[in-house]
């Protein structure tokens, strides 16, 4: 909608003011509020400072130059603002063209090479629920690029390397147990006593470090349990993807590890261009833009006195391999808030070293935490972190509890499916629908909630139109009808959400903001359960029942594509 309309205004502009203003953007905006129309075209303030006129006359004398059948009145009003009411006629013919697979939406004209950095978890150790926001945000991003057209490339960049492998390596040694019959479970506590012994002991930790060296020469020994411990790591971490239904696999992860070859180089070409320098026998890249609280500069240490890298060397390193080996344009990292300063310093430092071509963009998205109901990290009883796993499986058993409740007569099988579906989608969905960059407050009853602003509600919207077709001996999927009417208000809402799928789309492909998709799926449910309850469908006469169950598929086809795009499943009945 919002391209249709923008054309449409842009040529008025032309017409009005000439060639010169051919790039000026409209700026259309869906309106708040009904009496300001649907859309808001809100250009006249800007244009009007280089024209030397008042922002009113500028949109009256735009105005005057539009003329489609689409806009059935525009109102310039207030300071400048147009309101622009649309021709219901005009709009209800745009909706049967968008009953196929892609719902109207376009490709990019623009398509890149995008790295997603996501799911990224430590080898040997448990995922736990903090890696939860990682991951499903990451997937809904994956996901809706690579619909509209882009190549995109998962990367995780798992934590596998450095001094802590040393430690537990040795500390497998002195178990004396095969080191490979170890699960990522019985090594999780492991890792915490191999970081004791190695504050505790200096002999432990002289073997630990010897161990790194080991490692890091290639040590055939200790170079094969390292092995085991990323493959058993990666089949562990395989199993939380699959239950989750996120499209991340084994295969996507480049370690830390990978990188290694590349270190040395980064360092050296970093400082041959003056821009890292020897201190105190470390090697640090200076940024001005940041000072510690005495306004020194802040430094980032990019290799120690004693010549080991740093997580910040392996990024430099990484993002130049996105670049000049993936070709990726726009790179996006996805972490919690914590790391917010070092990406920036990191983005800071591939500019200054002149790594960065033009139009090449970096991302970080950072996110907050998850809390618990008493408004601090979310936690077990005891105060441990909570596994991810775990907390996958409490999802599917509350949902099927509440599937079984619901309907008694399903089989076991039904009730198992329903219950992934509503369990692994509520969960996610409380995730997305969160403003990313906050905390937000852990509450299954909540997020199982039928009602307000969660899967549940848009999954039994979808539910409830498919059984409304089953009724109608129809498919929901294939229904085909060529002509459509807005008869009312409800409609008319209906028909302008429905078609401003696309615009949503492609806003959150932008601004990675995925809870707006979410309160896009909400207000097209609730629409439609207005709409449900306020026009007749089967008993109505032949045209306009046809007309409505068009009104109907399209609904559930949006919210089917829309929830799959956040990874979300949808179940027919329940
Ligand atoms: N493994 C890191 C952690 O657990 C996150 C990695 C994020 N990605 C990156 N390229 N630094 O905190």
């Amino acid at each position: 909608m919002k391209k249709i309309l923008s054309q449409l205004f842009n040529r008025a502009i032309i017409q009005a003011f000439g060639d010169d203003f051919a790039t000026v953007d409209p700026l259309i905006q869906r309106s708040q509020r009904a009496e300001f129309g649907d859309f808001q075209a809100n250009f006249a303030m800007r244009l009007a400072k280089q024209l030397g006129m008042k922002p009113i006359e500028v949109a009256k004398v735009v105005v005057q130059k539009l003329n489609d059948p689409l806009v059935l009145k525009c109102e310039p009003s207030g300071p400048g603002f147009i309101n622009i009411f649309l021709n219901d006629e005009a709009l209800a013919s745009l909706l049967p063209a968008m009953n196929n697979a892609r719902l109207g939406v376009e490709i990019t004209h623009q398509p890149e090479t995008v790295v997603v950095d996501y799911a990224n978890a430590n080898v040997a150790k448990e995922m736990h629920v903090g890696h939860l926001r990682s991951i499903v945000i990451g997937d809904a991003i994956v996901r809706i690029l690579e619909f509209l057209g882009h190549h995109v490339i998962r990367q995780s960049h798992l934590g596998d390397f450095g001094t802590q492998f040393g430690m537990l390596i040795e500390y497998l040694l002195d178990q004396g147990k095969d080191p490979t019959t170890y699960s990522v479970s019985d090594l999780d506590p492991l890792y915490k006593k191999s970081k004791e012994q190695f504050d505790l002991s200096d002999e432990f930790k002289e073997r630990a470090r010897n161990r790194v060296v080991a490692l890091q020469q290639g040590d055939e020994k200790t170079l094969a349990i390292w092995q085991m411990l990323v493959k058993n790591s990666l089949q562990y971490f395989q199993q939380i993807y699959d239950k989750l239904d996120v499209l991340i696999t084994e295969q996507d992860a480049r370690g830390e590890s990978f990188y290694n070859f590349m270190l040395k180089d980064v360092v050296d070409e970093l400082m041959r261009l003056g821009i890292a320098h020897e201190d105190e026998g470390a090697i640090v890249v200076a940024l001005d833009e940041w000072q510690d609280e005495t306004g020194k500069p802040l430094v980032n240490i990019i290799r120690k006195r004693d010549g080991g890298y740093l997580y910040a060397t392996t990024d430099l390193a990484t993002a130049k391999f996105r670049m000049n080996e993936l070709n990726a344009t726009r790179i996006i990292y996805l972490t919690d808030a914590r790391q917010k300063q070092h990406f920036a310093m990191l983005f800071a430092t591939i500019k200054k070293a002149g790594w960065m071509p033009e139009g090449v963009r970096f991302e970080h998205i950072p996110f907050g935490a998850i809390l618990g109901p008493d408004n601090k990290p979310f936690k077990t009883r005891s105060g441990e972190s909570i596994k991810l796993i775990e907390l996958l499986h409490e999802a599917e058993r509350r949902a099927q509890t509440i599937a079984k409740n619901k309907n008694p007569q399903l089989s076991e099988d039904d009730i198992k499916h329903i219950a992934h579906c509503i369990g692994i989608g509520a969960l996610k969905y409380a995730d997305l629908r969160a403003d990313k960059i906050k905390d937000y407050v852990f509450d299954w009853d909540k997020l199982l909630s039928f009602e307000g602003n969660t899967a549940p509600y848009l999954q039994n919207a979808y539910v409830r139109i498919a059984s409304l077709f089953r009724k109608a001996s129809l498919d929901v999927e294939s229904y085909q009808h060529h002509h459509l009417t807005i008869c009312n208000v409800y409609e008319h809402q209906l028909a302008l959400q429905l078609l401003s799928f696309d615009d949503v789309l492609y806003a959150v492909s932008d601004n990675l903001s995925l809870h707006s998709l979410c309160d896009y799926l909400y207000d097209l449910a609730s629409l439609y359960h207005r709409f449900y309850e306020e026009c007749p469908i089967l008993t109505s006469d032949d045209e306009t029942r046809c007309s409505r169950l068009l009104f109907s598929a399209l609904t559930a086809q949006t919210l089917k594509l829309g929830l799959s795009l956040l990874g979300i499943g949808t179940i027919e009945r329940m």
